[in-house]
């Protein structure tokens, strides 16, 4: 249905934000569950996002997502935020409450252990250590989620070893790094290995890593998902091992703020899938 005068309108927040693919996403399960809203793309400046945020409750929206490059910034503006959002030192669904507050929430990790779950059913956090290539912003979240999702073990590697140091003394627990040279050998009793880094991007070159040590029933994912099968998820792919491509943690992570605007709990089926594949 097209938005009446009482639609509820939420949006995201970037900048740019023309490539966000999340007006699509909010927009096909609008349509498909026949829900007067609107959720437009807000092309908001870094030094305005603070003013934006405040905002939101004024102009009646019911909150907003955060993409890049705003996701630490907005924390500043916010009455409340949530503990995982807290630890990742980043907000990417904000919520205006009924009382006309803010509260700020990180919905990656929640994206990231949802799609595992949702592609490789028999995948447990606590069945072994995990691998995380990468120590990015899009790592940070994936951390915290896998270590509060119990993860008895995670070896954290990165190119640049002292990103990777600063990270695992912030968040403690399970995370242990190892040298970036070390990747073949990381991999040895892994139950999971997850790519956050660029590399394997359309453009970029693929992740240099053998897969050799890594045991035949370990799950692999990329959060990269242009293309859809990374090489490094084809070559898992190609050795038995389950594999889950990226494009679900995207999908995945926009669950729990249209329910929270729109009052819908959605579904991520293949025809979304297709859909928003559609722009990739
Ligand atoms: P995001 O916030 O999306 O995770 P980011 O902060 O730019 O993005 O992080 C990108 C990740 O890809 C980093 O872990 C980066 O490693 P460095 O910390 O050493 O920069 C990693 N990365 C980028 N290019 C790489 C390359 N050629 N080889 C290995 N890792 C690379």
């Amino acid at each position: 249905m097209l938005p009446s005068g009482k639609a509820l309108v939420a949006g995201v927040m970037g900048w740019p934000v023309g490539h966000s693919r999340s007006p699509r996403l909010h927009g096909f399960w609008l349509r498909e569950y026949g829900i007067d809203g609107a959720y437009v793309p807000l092309a908001v400046p870094p030094d305005r996002i603070e003013q934006a945020v405040r905002a939101l409750p004024a102009l009646g929206l019911r909150g907003a997502n955060v993409t890049i490059p705003h996701k630490e910034a907005v924390v500043a503006a916010l009455d409340r935020v949530e503990p995982a959002a807290r630890r990742i030192g980043a907000v990417n669904t904000i919520v205006v409450l009924p009382d006309g507050t803010l509260e700020g929430r990180n919905t990656d990790g929640f994206g990231f252990i949802e799609n595992l779950r949702a592609g490789a059913p028999g995948w447990r956090a606590v069945a072994g250590p995990a691998v995380v290539l990468g120590a990015g912003g899009a790592a940070r979240a994936i951390l915290v989620a896998l270590a509060d999702a119990g993860a008895p073990e995670i070896r954290l590697l990165n190119r640049t070893a002292d990103r990777a140091d600063r990270l695992a003394d912030e968040l403690g627990g399970p995370v242990r790094v190892l040298p970036w040279e070390a990747r073949p050998a990381a991999l040895d009793g892994a139950a999971l290995v997850v790519n956050t880094t660029s590399q394997g991007m359309a453009g970029h070159p693929p992740l240099d890593i053998g897969l050799g040590a890594l045991p035949p029933d370990a799950v692999v994912t990329d959060i990269v998902y242009t293309p859809l099968e990374t090489p490094l998820l084809a070559a898992a792919r190609a050795r038995g091992n389950p594999v889950v491509d990226g494009l679900g943690m995207l999908l995945h992570q926009a669950r729990p703020g249209f329910e929270a605007w729109f009052g819908r709990r959605p579904e991520v089926t293949p025809a979304l899938r297709a859909f928003v594949l559609e722009t990739t």
